[in-house]
């Protein structure tokens, strides 16, 4: 299934069809998957409920699209190839005939345990294969998956757990994470202490443990897949079953799950991961992601594997065993296209080019970036020494909630201008809007990114919640998917995005709600109240900067930062942990007792000579001693 556009005319002829005719558009493209019963209608939307439906009443199993389509035309293709985080261990190679055979196995043990169509289970395990398997045999019988980064908390693990009252969490003993292992069984054991919903946990033994197994609720996958034969019929499902759950942060409340379903999410997976990074047949794509980011779901499992195409998967970390493992996997492998986020490059850098110019890296002929802004020298620096000159950069603008990549370059074949997303992929329809929500026409102008018109991967609701969909997305602008990201279109309509508009803050590519982490460090038995901002940082884009205000300054700072550093990572994990800490006596408040964060920002930015107008203010003071004070 060639998906592909090879040039740009054909781009700006295809991009103009899709606009012209959406819906023939992607009729045309969807009629290439396999069915099992075609769809009546390709489209049918509002986006006021919000109510988007693709490819109506079309039954199918993407599983069948992924196994049993590319087991006739590929059954000994090599599918996946997972690289060790230990460069001394064996790395794995499954051809699309073994991962049938994993998957379809796997899912027998899944209805063994009790799994059936709808349920949901929560997967939270390392970077290995089985759990690329854990997710399809899932999706083989129906079953919705939520996969979780096993980065989280047990706290946070537990809530998504309860949110979406998954019946099993998949997991492992432990982790390999460069110099350290991480016992996830542990954490799990911990989470469930307080989860209902769950009746059994799968473990995959990764690390040789022992943990503490509770006999009736946990089983090893090696028990559960004991005499499982490697046919399962996969389940009859419609193009708007749920495929999957995953949880993101927003500027309000507790993390949503982001709800994607079948026929759509599929179609726009292949179509995008084919034209961005132009997979050719033989080749090898590697996309450095966690599976429990979205980046994983769409451009280490799905995308490719629909595509018929090589992925691989890495366990590690890019600094072990030294700053040159990335480098040394893409000559070891002969890797084609690579896809890595800002914040590695950037910490890459940081090491010196000598780890990475000692590597042919002849293989590679795209390079792509995604989760933040790339700033210019970290792409010069991508481009001339990974790229060595001749790789096309594409930088990959997109959401969790969009499923797929919506603004990018097509390989080779579009304009490419450094920190600028570029064009939007055929089918999706960008606009800028003011304040106002009147559309900004002109090239050259800023304003705030909406889509105007549904695209196949578009989340459809967020879980148990719709009104909350409605909200965050779909009433800021009327008839828009607001975006939340601030971005310009250049002289020739080039997109570059600038960065969120509202409290989302993101570090290392992560995404955090500052109202999650605020909620987090106020739990602290000590804190009064605090506020959380981002700030600019060198290598992760931005950085955490917290405001606490305790009953009293405490004495010894350093050990009340400690203290709070540790109730984020207990609540969140590590990934969410504040870089600056600054105790105050209160926070700058208008006189209706809004926190003014205008000010708190400008204030971590190192810029407190641009506060602005401060004449709303309960209490001026207060923002002279936060200046004094400031880290
Ligand atoms: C936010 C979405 C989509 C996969 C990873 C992150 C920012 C994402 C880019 C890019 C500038 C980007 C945006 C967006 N973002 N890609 N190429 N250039 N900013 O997914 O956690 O849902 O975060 O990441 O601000 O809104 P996510």
């Amino acid at each position: 299934m060639d998906l592909r556009i090879k040039s740009f005319d054909e781009y700006k002829e295809k991009y103009e069809q899709s606009v012209k005719d959406p819906k023939g558009f992607w009729d045309e493209i969807a009629q290439k998957f396999t069915w099992q019963k075609p769809y009546d209608e390709v489209l049918d939307w509002n986006f006021t409920d919000p109510d988007v439906k693709w490819f109506i009443n079309g039954k199918l199993n993407i599983t069948e699209n992924i196994l049993d389509a590319n087991l006739e035309k590929r059954g000994n293709k090599l599918a996946l190839i997972w690289e060790p985080n230990d460069p001394r261990e064996r790395f794995v190679r499954w051809t699309y005939r073994e991962l049938y055979e994993k998957v379809n196995q796997f899912a027998n043990a899944l209805k063994n345990q009790g799994i059936q169509k709808g349920d949901v289970v929560a997967i939270y395990m390392p970077m290995i294969p089985e759990l690329t398997v854990a997710v399809l045999a899932c999706v083989r019988i129906g079953a919705i998956h939520s996969v979780v980064f096993a980065g989280f908390s047990a706290h946070a693990l537990a809530d998504r757990i309860n949110d979406a009252k998954a019946k099993m969490v998949i997991t492992a003993d432990g982790q390999n994470r460069g110099h350290k292992q991480i016992p996830l069984k542990r954490v799990v054991n911990e989470a469930v202490q307080n989860c209902d919903s769950i009746e059994t946990v799968i473990v995959y033994d990764r690390v040789g443990w022992s943990p503490e197994m509770k006999e009736g609720r946990d089983i090893w996958w090696h028990d559960a897949i004991e005499g499982m034969g490697s046919d399962c019929e996969p389940e009859q499902m419609d193009s708007e079953d749920i495929l999957f759950i995953l949880y993101t942060s927003g500027s309000t409340g507790k993390p949503k799950g982001v709800v994607h379903t079948i026929g759509g999410y599929m179609v726009y997976a292949a179509y995008s991961f084919q034209n961005v990074f132009q997979y050719e047949e033989s080749d090898i794509y590697w996309c450095t992601a966690d599976v429990g980011w979205i980046t994983g779901h769409s451009y280490i499992i799905y995308g490719p594997l629909l595509s018929g195409a090589t992925t691989m998967m890495f366990e590690g970390v890019p600094t072990y065993p030294d700053p040159g493992r990335f480098w040394q996997i893409c000559d070891k492998h002969g890797v084609n296209q690579f896809y890595t986020a800002p914040t590695a490059i950037r910490a890459l850098m940081a090491h010196g080019e000598d780890h990475v110019i000692s590597y042919s890296l002849d293989s590679l002929k795209v390079l792509g970036t995604v989760g933040e802004p790339i700033n210019e020298e970290a792409w010069r620096w991508y481009y001339i020494h990974v790229g060595k000159e001749k790789c096309p950069i594409v930088d990959t603008w997109w959401q969790t909630e969009t499923g797929g990549i919506m603004i990018s370059g097509l390989g080779e074949h579009t304009p490419q201008k450094p920190a600028h997303a570029g064009y939007p992929l055929p089918g999706i329809q960008p606009v800028l809007l003011d304040q106002d929500g009147n559309e900004i026409t002109e090239n050259g102008k800023e304003g705030l990114l909406c889509m105007k018109y549904p695209w196949p991967s578009i989340l459809r609701t967020t879980y148990g919640d719709h009104e909350r969909c409605k909200l965050t997305y779909f009433s800021t602008f009327k008839d828009h998917y607001f975006t939340g990201d601030g971005a310009k279109r250049d002289e020739n309509g080039m997109y570059r995005i600038i960065g969120r508009v509202d409290d989302v803050i993101n570090v290392s590519g992560h995404r955090f709600g500052t109202a999650e982490i605020e909620e987090a460090i106020n739990s602290n038995d000590k804190v009064v109240e605090s506020a959380v901002v981002g700030y600019p940082h060198e290598v992760k884009g931005q950085g955490i900067y917290a405001y606490v205000v305790c009953d009293n300054i405490p004495e010894d700072k350093e050990s009340a930062r400690g203290e709070i550093v540790e109730t984020v990572v207990e609540e969140i994990g590590k990934i969410a942990k504040p870089e600056k800490i600054q105790f105050v006596s209160a926070l700058p408040k208008t006189r209706s007792g809004k926190i003014m964060r205008r000010i708190l920002r400008k204030i971590a930015e190192g810029e407190p000579d641009k506060l602005g107008d401060t004449s709303t203010l309960l209490d001026p003071d207060v923002v002279e001693e936060i200046v004094e004070g400031a880290l």
